[in-house]
């Protein structure tokens, strides 16, 4: 069976990285899994990563949203779709609704631009389940850390159109994508996650 490939989008701040280990740790006794993050899981991915983030960087909107790019396609063929037959579940921390919000509203691309470029790329790959972390800007600044990377420096409003673009994207996919209020105590939001993650794999198994 083909295994199921949930990711994990939210801003700076909410809480993505900790869910991740925490479901992993829960469901690794029942199943495989694979937990991978964007941009990253390749070579190519984590020297991209690293060009990303690096503060003294000028990029333009385009060339840092096919950089984003380059490194989920090679992530996509290299790791992923191969794995989608050895693994029962795939972690995967961001993918294309992070471009969508980043770059197509916060950069102003355009987020339609930027879903079907992310598509046509990619060949529609797309997730079956997307867990999406609702946090205000204001309350994700207090969990981060003193050293900002190039993108978690920018202003407030930059954030704020992250949010509402993830919002948006949350409403017009509501099948895929499940919002979690990410204020709420750690251990409300894991397992809130967990039993969510859970009733998808059930519902799977019985179709
Ligand atoms: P990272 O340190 O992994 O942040 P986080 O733990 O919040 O995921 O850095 C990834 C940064 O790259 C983050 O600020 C979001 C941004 N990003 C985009 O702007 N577009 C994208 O397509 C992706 C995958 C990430």
């Amino acid at each position: 069976m083909k295994a199921l490939f949930v990711t994990f989008e939210g801003g700076d701040g909410s809480g993505k990285t900790t869910l991740i280990a925490a479901l992993e740790r829960r469901f690794k006794q029942r199943m495989s899994i694979l937990s991978v993050r964007e941009p990253g899981g390749t070579k190519l991915g984590e020297t991209v990563r690293s060009v990303l983030l690096d503060q003294d960087l000028t990029l333009s909107n385009k060339a840092e949203l096919a950089l984003f790019l380059a490194a989920r396609i090679q992530h996509i063929e290299e790791v992923i779709r191969p794995s989608l037959s050895k693994y029962d579940l795939i972690l995967c921390d961001r993918f294309h609704d992070s471009s969508i919000a980043y770059q197509g509203a916060a950069r102003g691309l355009g987020e339609s631009f930027v879903e079907k470029t992310c598509l046509l790329l990619t060949e529609n790959f797309q997730p079956d389940l997307t867990i999406y972390l609702d946090i205000s800007p204001q309350d994700a600044e207090m969990r981060l850390e003193q050293t900002k990377d190039r993108i978690e420096k920018e202003p407030r409003a930059f954030h704020e159109a992250i949010r509402k673009s993830y919002r948006r994207l949350a409403s017009c996919f509501p099948k895929r994508i499940h919002t979690i209020d990410a204020s709420l105590p750690k251990e409300v939001v894991e397992n809130t996650a967990y039993l969510l993650l859970l009733q998808f794999i059930k519902e799977r198994v019985d179709v």
